[in-house]
């Protein structure tokens, strides 16, 4: 108001000469502050703003003083003041107190009114606008009337928005009939909004529920039927409590700026603000911690966006436009700074200098990688596959070990006189050894002459053989059977002369021996396992290991 009374003070004219005085006037010009359009047809009411305004005093204590206000006008399109007739054939125009009223406002009430304090010494007057419109075709309302805002905060339940300035046209006592609609749609059952009279209660505030409100009043004063018609826009915002420091979108942790000398640097803070009212928004960059607003260098170039989001909240964007940046442009501290009511925020924007990377180096990266790769797999096979590339090896490039080395058998094999091994030896290892790889076996009870003395045979048949196979069950190591006798001879023969290879295959599993010689032979060489009916596949895993430990011999089928 201070700013309104000096600008009103320079607008100080002379004494109008009006009614004949010739006394000064004070005048205040014209208060266009409450100028608000009316509807035609409907009450209204323009108080004199001397007494609110630019007076010391009130209505009634200048009236006790015995100063009179009076009234006159300027109509549209005229030129000349005139005085107010309330004396018109439908007494629409009347004076109460410091007001004028109009029952009901009509499209020539239209102009300036001036209202005028005086004695025989005093004078001041001021004039203000009454502009009358018609609603819009086909609408409640007039465009040119603006709705009040209203903010309604998200979430809140049972708020009440009230008609506006009704109060003091509705007698005392009467009760208006007040209809509510929405955007100009008259609505009997609002979803969770409830009209209750003057007001329109919202069970909940959802944001769908902005828009403009506009509540018809209707009632009666002597008589005769009146109506107001009044629009709010409700404009839902998030709660105060809800609102928090701004939040830096961009720049962020995630984010590297790299770039090479003499490209251009583009960095964009972008920040998010809730609604907080009466806030300052506020975004900014530092450069090496000095507001770009303070720096003289025009190279540096900010651009500002501003969006509007829902619920009150809104995105800004600062962007900072350095051109062709220099090795040491890369070197600065560039931060976002935000600000509001809650507080301030800043994020760094990492900036690197682009390392130049040599093409050479990358071929070598690449190279070596090739080969790391290569390797890992080929480790991959070799572990999966190795007995496979052995048998493939030997059968491909491995010569034949039995050939003029003067022995006659392949294999001999040892095991326990027993019904249960004497099945494995004769039908499971003979079947396979001899018809399935082509090996000559020789099993003591099956190739013996009968007569012979049983420990020169056996020696000499081992010495004759090229491989002993010691099929290990605990029968197997019984003192005193041929068994052992055949061991001892076979791991003799292999310890001096090198000339016989001892393998040892596992058919039933045996405690810790006393033998001391199958002991040792267990310690030193390899020990394949029979796992019952899943070794007997004839190219299993079992069968490929015995392989492996026999001799070369160029007629095997499995190895490929
Ligand atoms: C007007 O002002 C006087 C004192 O200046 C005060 O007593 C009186 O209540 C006021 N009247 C109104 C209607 O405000
Ligand atoms: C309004 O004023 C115009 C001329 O000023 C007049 O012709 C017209 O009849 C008036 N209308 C009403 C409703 O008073
Ligand atoms: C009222 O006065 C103002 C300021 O002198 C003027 O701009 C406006 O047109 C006037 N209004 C009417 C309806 O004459
Ligand atoms: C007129 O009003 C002024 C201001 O209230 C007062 O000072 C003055 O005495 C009054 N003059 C007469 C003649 O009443
Ligand atoms: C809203 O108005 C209703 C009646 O219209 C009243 O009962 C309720 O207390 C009011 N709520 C608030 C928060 O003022
Ligand atoms: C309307 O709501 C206001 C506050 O929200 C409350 O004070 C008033 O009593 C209510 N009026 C009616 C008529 O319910
Ligand atoms: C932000 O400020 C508002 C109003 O001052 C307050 O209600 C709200 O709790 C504040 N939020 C935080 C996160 O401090
Ligand atoms: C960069 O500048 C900001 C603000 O001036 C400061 O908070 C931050 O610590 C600086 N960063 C480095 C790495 O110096
Ligand atoms: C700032 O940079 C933009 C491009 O990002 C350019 O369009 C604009 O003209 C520049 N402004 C100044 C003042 O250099």
């Amino acid at each position: 108001m201070n700013v309104h009374h000096l600008l009103l003070g320079i607008l100080w004219l002379g004494s109008h000469d009006l009614s004949g005085a010739s006394e000064r006037c004070d005048d205040w010009g014209v208060d266009t502050m409450k100028h608000k359009p009316v509807y035609s047809g409907e009450p209204a009411r323009i108080k004199c703003p001397l007494f609110q305004a630019f007076l010391k005093y009130n209505y009634s204590a200048a009236h006790a003083a015995g100063l009179t206000l009076i009234w006159y006008w300027i109509g549209r399109g005229q030129d000349l003041e005139e005085p107010i007739n309330f004396r018109l054939p439908d007494n629409h125009i009347s004076k109460e107190k410091d007001a004028l009223w109009f029952r009901p406002a009509l499209l020539n009430d239209t102009g300036n009114y001036t209202c005028m304090l005086r004695n025989a010494t005093y004078c001041s007057k001021v004039a203000l606008p009454l502009e009358v419109v018609h609603k819009d075709p086909g609408s409640c309302v007039s465009q040119a009337v603006r709705p009040e805002e209203v903010l309604l905060y998200l979430s809140y339940t049972n708020v009440n928005l009230t008609c506006p300035d009704v109060e003091g046209y509705i007698p005392v006592g009467v009760k208006p009939r007040v209809q509510w609609y929405m955007n100009c749609r008259l609505v009997d059952h609002f979803y969770e909004r409830h009209p209750r009279g003057v007001n329109l209660t919202f069970g909940i505030v959802r944001e769908v529920y902005g828009g403009d409100y506009t509540c018809v009043a209707t009632y009666q004063e002597n008589g005769r039927d009146f109506t107001l018609t009044r629009t709010l826009r409700v404009k839902v915002v998030g709660a105060p409590e809800k609102s928090s420091t701004p939040q830096i979108i961009s720049p962020n942790s995630r984010v590297i700026y790299e770039l090479r000398p003499g490209a251009d640097l583009l960095l964009t803070c972008e920040v998010d603000f809730t609604f907080l009212k009466d806030s300052p928004q506020e975004v900014w960059w530092t450069i090496d911690g000095r507001n770009t607003d303070n720096i003289v260098d025009l190279r540096f170039n900010v651009t500002h966006e501003e969006t509007s989001l829902s619920v009150g909240k809104t995105k800004i964007e600062k962007t900072l436009f350095v051109p062709k940046v220099t090795e040491k442009d890369l070197k600065r501290n560039y931060t976002c700074f935000a600000h509001n009511n809650n507080g301030t925020v800043n994020m760094q924007a990492l900036v690197k200098l682009k390392a130049v990377v040599p093409r050479y180096t990358v071929e070598l990266a690449c190279g070596l990688g090739a080969t790391v790769l290569l390797v890992v797999i080929l480790t991959i096979v070799y572990h999966v596959y190795w007995l496979e590339l052995v048998l493939f090896y030997r059968a491909h490039f491995g010569t034949d070990e039995t050939i003029l080395d003067g022995k006659e058998y392949d294999v001999y094999i040892s095991y326990a006189r027993n019904v249960e091994e004497e099945e494995f030896v004769l039908l499971t290892l003979r079947g396979v050894l001899e018809n399935e790889f082509g090996y000559k076996l020789c099993i003591f009870d099956r190739d013996s002459l009968p007569g012979g003395i049983v420990t020169d045979e056996t020696l000499s048949f081992i010495q004759r053989s090229r491989c002993l196979l010691v099929v290990l069950s605990p029968n197997y190591v019984l003192q005193g059977t041929q068994a052992l006798l055949e061991l001892k001879a076979g791991l003799e023969n292999m310890a001096s002369k090198g000339t016989i290879k001892v393998v040892l295959v596992q058919y039933q599993p045996i405690k810790k021996s006393k033998v001391k010689e199958l002991r040792q032979a267990k310690a030193a060489l390899s020990v394949i396992k029979w796992k019952g009916e899943k070794s007997s596949y004839p190219r299993g895993r079992f069968w490929k290991q015995l392989l492996v430990e026999m001799p070369v011999k160029k007629t095997q089928e499995l190895g490929g």
